[in-house]
């Protein structure tokens, strides 16, 4: 157990000081910027390749100072310095946290914990590159096609089948780093138990050139077990329709230790479902699912990308882990972020917070970021097991930028409630395209249309910021009857962030920086961000209703009136 003890933070007088400020507050961001050159300046921050502005906050030096304090109350730093000792600050479950130590370096030159430092009796640092260097065996033979599938053909696609953690991160990272992916080969996702999702990601395969990975940390977990049973009953098929194999047992064992790995903690269960264990990549009950991108989870991914790239994407989880252990608090940019975040939904009632991509390869980044954090930090008891003094966990939401522009930001805007969003940019896009003929108005001739974009991203956040007063809108003849729908508030506050290009350390980077951003706010609400129990009722009571789905009348009967009803209506509908 931790011997961290949760700090009410409610009962600090950095807490009562920022209740104080937030009574009655009255952001002006014009007049803040206006008076206070220096604002853009003091409030930017670099972490790694990340230039991070949060001068469009509703920010002001004394809210910071306090924020600050608060951080250092409820120790911050001191746990993070537990978590990646590995003390069990997941007290829950009992166990270490350290998915920290999934990127450390391989030269182990200064590193905080030392090189081979011990958890619960294991060297972690060697269980790690033992493992990353099994994927990275693994993803060679695949990529030069030395592992070829049960015809002797070099694979082709890579099918990932998990859930949450073990398919949001593989999936929004392939997204991420399409540009990096090796010709030639693809990765496809499947996740939900919906059987849509199988069929639709098998249809048209070529099961001689396709190899499952079966990702589930437990190998325990419903959807993705019935996925993988699919999959495997799939391979089966189409390998005899086409008289691959032979109508055997044996011939069918050899498909599957040809067409399936795993990566898993549990090998029992791995060798159970017929995969080789020599075929399976482990890793450990102190990594959390949605903390596992970096883990062997991330097979799918290291196969596409090629170990090269996967050695900088975890350089760059590092360089912001490192970031995170060193930077002084007022210069820590994840704490900063985590900071904002408690400011607006403790203090100003923020229930939301947006995350606004503008790289269209990043597209999948607020679905990874809705694990991320609400899983984590959604929860109303603290570690200790006594209920939380104030609202935890925001809920995350977002799409990419400029879809949603032209779909949710009329709300952001001019609605009625608070919503801080993050934005995310690149300098250099990976396809530089340009709009040779322009429209002939606003658009010129050779336009860079990454620039284009850009003038969005960074219109957005000004135009959030600084509104539109009735005055200026009058100014433009505008009828006074419209006056005030035309009208913007300004004082919505935004984080700009901007990275050099969507590289592999740069996505390494972001991951990290939010991961953090989670853990700074769980702390703060002194909550366990790494167990997840609220998701286990849900699973039992689903496999608790199957039965009655399947028309077993007594399992029926048990059920309440609304779901007797539901389900007795389903089976009237289903043919
Ligand atoms: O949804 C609960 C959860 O346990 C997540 O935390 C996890 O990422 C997901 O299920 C999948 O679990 P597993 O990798 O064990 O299949």
């Amino acid at each position: 157990m931790t011997e961290f003890a949760p700090v009410d933070p409610t009962s600090t007088d950095a807490w009562s000081q920022l209740a104080g400020i937030a009574e009655g507050f009255s952001p002006d961001l014009r007049e803040w910027f206006a008076t206070d050159p220096g604002r853009a300046g003091r409030y930017t921050f670099q972490a790694g390749d990340l230039t991070v502005d949060l001068s469009k906050n509703l920010l002001t030096d004394e809210i910071l100072a306090q924020l600050l304090q608060l951080a250092q109350d409820v120790d911050v730093p001191g746990r993070f310095s537990a978590m990646i000792s590995g003390e069990h600050i997941n007290v829950t479950e009992d166990r270490a946290v350290l998915h920290t130590a999934l990127r450390r370096p391989k030269d182990g030159v200064g590193l905080v914990p030392p090189a081979g430092f011990v958890v619960d009796g294991a060297d972690i640092d060697a269980d790690v590159h033992a493992t990353l260097d099994k994927v990275y065996a693994f993803a060679d033979k695949v990529r030069s096609g030395a592992w070829t599938g049960i015809t002797g053909k070099a694979i082709k696609t890579v099918v990932n089948i998990g859930i949450g953690g073990s398919d949001l991160g593989p999936v929004m990272v392939y997204e991420a780093l399409k540009p990096y992916v090796q010709a030639g080969l693809e990765c496809r996702f499947v996740s939900n138990i919906d059987p849509t999702d199988v069929y639709e990601k098998t249809a048209n395969l070529d099961p001689e050139t396709t190899l499952f990975i079966v990702a589930s940390k437990t190998f325990g977990t419903l959807e993705t077990l019935t996925n993988a049973r699919l999959a495997r009953e799939w391979l089966w098929n189409q390998l005899l329709a086409s008289g691959a194999i032979a109508d055997t047992d044996a011939a069918r064992s050899d498909a599957v230790a040809k067409h399936f790995v795993a990566v898993s903690t549990a090998l029992d269960k791995v060798a159970a479902f017929g995969i080789d264990p020599e075929n399976a990549f482990g890793f450990w009950d102190w990594v959390g699912g949605r903390f596992s991108i970096d883990s062997a989870i991330g097979t799918s991914v290291v196969v596409a990308i090629g170990p090269d790239n996967w050695r900088a994407f975890l350089s760059g989880f590092h360089t912001v882990d490192e970031h995170m252990r060193t930077a002084p608090l007022e210069q820590n940019v994840p704490v900063l972020m985590g900071l904002l975040n408690v400011w607006y939904s403790n203090f100003l009632k923020a229930q939301s917070h947006a995350v606004l991509p503008y790289a269209q390869y990043l597209h999948r980044f607020p679905a990874y970021l809705q694990q991320l954090t609400m899983e984590s930090n959604g929860k109303s008891v603290r570690w200790d097991g006594t209920p939380v003094t104030t609202d935890t966990g925001e809920i995350f939401w977002g799409e990419p930028g400029t879809n949603g522009q032209h779909a949710f930001y009329q709300l952001i805007h001019q609605g009625t409630r608070l919503i801080p969003a993050d934005f995310i940019a690149v300098a250099n896009p990976a396809h530089p395209l340009k709009d040779e003929t322009g429209d002939g108005a606003a658009v010129e001739p050779g336009q860079d249309v990454h620039g284009l974009f850009m003038a969005n991203f960074f219109a957005q956040t000004k135009a959030l910021a600084f509104g539109k007063t009735a005055a200026e809108v009058r100014a433009e003849g505008t009828d006074e009857s419209v006056v005030p729908a035309r009208s913007f508030s300004g004082n919505r506050p935004t984080t700009s962030i901007l990275a050099p290009a969507l590289t592999p350390s740069v996505v390494g980077q972001l991951i990290a920086l939010y991961e953090h951003i989670v853990f700074t706010e769980g702390t703060i609400w002194g909550i366990d961000s790494f167990d997840q129990w609220g998701v286990e009722l849900g699973k039992q009571l689903a496999l608790q209703v199957a039965p009655a789905v399947d028309g077993d009348a007594d399992a029926l009967a048990a059920q309440d009136s609304s779901t007797k009803a539901l389900i007795s209506k389903y089976l009237e509908l289903r043919n």
